[in-house]
């Protein structure tokens, strides 16, 4: 039998859930960047090393034959009481270790069992465009409808959304609101005056958040501010980062959630069935690595070595017919194509690596149906490289007509 004529058969087999995906557009752009030799600024992983401190980290932890077991289900110890430590400062709170922290395989399996703990079928999901791929297919494993609101860029080319835009999608269906800040891929970080009325929205229809900030240290121009720090927010939020962006490990996988008794609990009854637990001698290296950046300047030295990547690949691109939004966190740069004379992202995406030896991310695939023209016009490129990598990438893109 043929590997197709197997595949359709197998595929009879599946359940309906997973025939609804298709494989995710990082992987056609990474094999196309391969098979052109291209510079990948596409998918959103370092290509230099970790800090020294963060891989001697994991070298003690792999080396102590105590940490190698099953890990306390909902993390260990030593690294949710740093967490709660570090989180109780950015919320203005003081977080118990136990109960309001728990550890889980990257940001990606806590937005998961998050959101398996409180989406049933018929609840509504509110979902910013463009947004990270895995918020959808979360909202619809669970059974739940998202429902989108884009954000646009200004004038001034700061991304925002319309209010009315927003307060018009909240219903008495809706249960949860997804919020990235610093937002990946447009780079924004949502101001106090965009919180407050989410907050206002959510306590007017009896929301939850779902506040994803794995971006928390890179917010360049003016500081991230978590919704769970806004005045009875706490109680409605799930605040989510991981160690991966912050360190440059994003192969460690360690995430956790920082919430309330009564939804960290829910959360648990979810994630005891996914990984029950998580690699513990990586807990003991992110936990060693926190109080390391903790106690020296490392956020800071972090953010500033990310602010100079994000001026090369700004300075890549003014010179090409790629109109880049200045991001004012993450390390993403959003562009718009409609001078390139490319007619969508896809298009370009497809012929930048073949054409010019450069990959990037058509933004198209953030969008829900309604909303995709306006990611068709965009594309995405990631700066956490080496300068080296950036500059490369810029002698290439000055070839573009
Ligand atoms: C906005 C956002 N959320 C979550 C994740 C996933 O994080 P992790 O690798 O910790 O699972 C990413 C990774 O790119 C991201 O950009």
């Amino acid at each position: 039998m043929r590997f197709k004529e197997r595949a359709v058969i197998s595929e009879r087999l599946w359940a309906q859930r997973a025939r609804g995906f298709g494989e995710t557009i990082f992987a056609e752009m990474t094999a196309l960047a391969l098979k052109h030799d291209a510079v990948n600024l596409g998918q959103g992983f370092p290509d230099f090393d970790p800090p020294p401190f963060v891989m001697e980290a994991a070298q003690r932890a792999m080396a102590d034959a105590s940490t190698q077991q099953y890990a306390r289900g909902s993390g260990e110890l030593v690294l949710t009481e740093i967490i709660a430590e570090e989180s109780g400062h950015a919320l203005g709170r003081s977080i118990d270790p136990t109960s309001e922290v728990t550890i889980t395989v990257g940001a990606t399996e806590a937005l998961f069992a998050a959101t398996l703990a409180l989406v049933e079928p018929g609840d509504e999901v509110i979902l910013f465009e463009p947004f990270y791929d895995s918020y959808p297919a979360n909202v619809s494993i669970a059974g739940g409808t998202a429902r989108y609101v884009p954000l646009r860029p200004g004038a001034d080319g700061r991304w925002t959304f319309d209010q009315d835009e927003l307060a018009a999608v909240f219903s008495a269906r809706t249960k949860l609101i997804v919020l990235n800040t610093p937002h990946n891929p447009t780079g924004k970080v949502f101001r106090r005056d965009e919180l407050e009325q989410i907050a206002g929205l959510c306590q007017r229809h009896d929301v939850l958040a779902l506040c994803d900030e794995v971006y928390e240290h890179l917010a360049f121009d003016g500081k991230h501010l978590s919704l769970a720090s806004l005045p009875q927010m706490w109680e409605r939020c799930l605040v989510i980062s991981s160690a991966g962006k912050t360190f440059s490990v994003t192969g460690w996988k360690i995430g956790w959630v920082v919430a309330p008794p009564h939804l960290s609990l829910a959360l648990r009854r979810i994630h005891q069935w996914i990984p029950f637990a998580v690699a513990t001698p990586l807990q003991h290296a992110v936990a060693a690595s926190m109080r390391v950046a903790k106690e020296s300047n490392y956020y800071s030295e972090f953010l500033q070595l990310y602010a100079g990547k994000r001026k090369r690949l700004m300075d890549a691109l003014t010179p090409t017919p790629l109109r880049a939004y200045e991001p004012e966190g993450t390390y993403f740069v959003m562009a718009d194509l409609s001078e390139s004379g490319y007619e969508s992202d896809v298009e370009l995406c497809r012929a930048l690596p073949r054409d010019f030896g450069v990959a990037a991310i058509p933004p198209s695939v953030f969008y829900g149906e309604k909303h995709r023209r306006m990611g068709r016009k965009l594309l995405r490129f990631a700066f956490c490289k080496r300068d080296a990598t950036l500059d490369e990438a810029a002698r290439r893109l000055a070839a573009l007509p």
